[in-house]
């Protein structure tokens, strides 16, 4: 049996989470004409206090989060936990076999998981974009040196791992509908 998409994910799927900042929902503005709004919200996106947090933090990222990002040649890829495509046809075609065979016994609560999980990590272009709309955090050329955009980047390529396994892995199986997952996701 295929599961559909859940639909409460093609709402904003950061519109029910507790870490979302609830006075951006509730505050309210002086009144300030469109223009002045409009650049009050792009170039005042961090208010200085947080700024100067932020900034002050850099020294135990650069020596306690940053290490935590394991080097490319040390990580796990996609392919290795999948099905290897560069066997000949036979084998390729009884590891996809052999893989469909587990997952028919897989549960649709466990599938749910699996396809909320796959559909967060899809959206990984969504906070990544929304970490560089943060002054003093934002990676500004995509090569910053600044240790939050180094992090960044780095923790942005190992989600991206977990979304190409999560999303290969679901694919395989043929338990899922995959065109609905990816509308969903198109909605993020
Ligand atoms: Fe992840």
């Amino acid at each position: 049996m295929q599961l559909t998409a859940l639909s409460h994910f093609s709402t904003h799927p950061l519109a029910c989470s507790p870490w979302w900042p609830r006075h951006h929902l509730v505050r309210r503005l002086p009144p300030l004409s469109a223009a002045a709004l409009h650049h009050q919200m792009v170039t005042h996106s961090m208010p200085p206090e947080k700024l100067e947090v932020f900034k002050s933090l850099e020294p135990w990222v650069t020596l306690s989060v940053l290490p935590v990002l394991k080097p490319v040649e040390n990580s796990w890829q996609p392919n290795d936990l999948l099905p290897d495509p560069s066997q000949p046809s036979d084998e390729f075609v009884d590891e996809v076999r052999a893989l469909r065979q587990r997952t028919c016994e897989l549960s649709e609560d466990y599938l749910v998981v699996l396809v909320g999980d796959m559909i967060t990590e899809e959206a990984l272009l969504t906070y990544q974009t929304w970490f560089n709309t943060f002054d003093g955090v934002r990676d500004d050329t995509m090569s910053s040196s600044s240790t939050w955009a180094i992090w960044i980047r780095g923790w942005s390529a190992e989600e991206n791992r977990h979304g190409d396994l999560l999303r290969t892995y679901l694919y395989l199986s043929g338990r899922v509908d995959m065109k609905m997952i990816e509308s969903t996701a198109c909605n993020i």
